[in-house]
């Protein structure tokens, strides 16, 4: 294995690593061991700085105009052709929660593509907005908070704002 490999693995070996330990938090903190939960949290950070730091050495990082060309040509391709071989293996196999989260995601990851073709169109603009994400599913909404999530039916309670 390169060097370039070997970044490539610790880049996607930690973040997965620090998703999983912030699930790993929650389930804690639902169980009430906080203590816990804080073991959790901080390792998951720490494995993200790792993560970060190998992703910087591939120097995959542009500027911020290609970045987000970049993250719109992922969103796309994660809607398109991703998720719609997901959908299609778990409706083959019956495993209809799994068809709700890929369905959910795809509708999800086109409206992903959306606002990082508006916030393109308007690079030099700065836009300042509000953001209201979905807890259940993803959803993203730019400046409204919905009475009920368009994606999943959540309610608004279940919302994150980015102000
Ligand atoms: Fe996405
Ligand atoms: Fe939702």
């Amino acid at each position: 294995m390169d060097t370039k490999s070997a970044l490539h693995m610790a880049y996607t070996g930690e973040a997965k690593a620090a998703l999983r330990l912030k699930v790993y938090a929650e389930k804690a903190e639902k169980e009430g061991y906080a203590q816990m939960a804080k073991l959790f949290r901080v390792i998951a950070f720490s494995e993200e700085i790792h993560g970060s730091r190998a992703l910087k050495l591939l120097r995959e990082v542009k500027g911020t105009e290609e970045n987000l060309a970049a993250s719109f040509e992922s969103e796309t391709h994660v809607a398109d052709v991703s998720y719609n071989q997901f959908i299609k293996q778990a409706e083959a196999e019956g495993n209809n929660a799994a068809v709700v989260h890929f369905s959910q995601s795809q509708d999800v990851e086109e409206i992903h593509a959306k606002l990082y073709k508006e916030a393109m169109n308007h690079f030099m603009e700065e836009r300042e907005t509000t953001y209201y994400v979905c807890k259940i599913c993803g959803y993203v909404s730019d400046g409204i908070l919905p009475d009920e999530c368009p994606v999943c039916s959540a309610k608004k309670d279940q919302f994150v704002t980015f102000d």
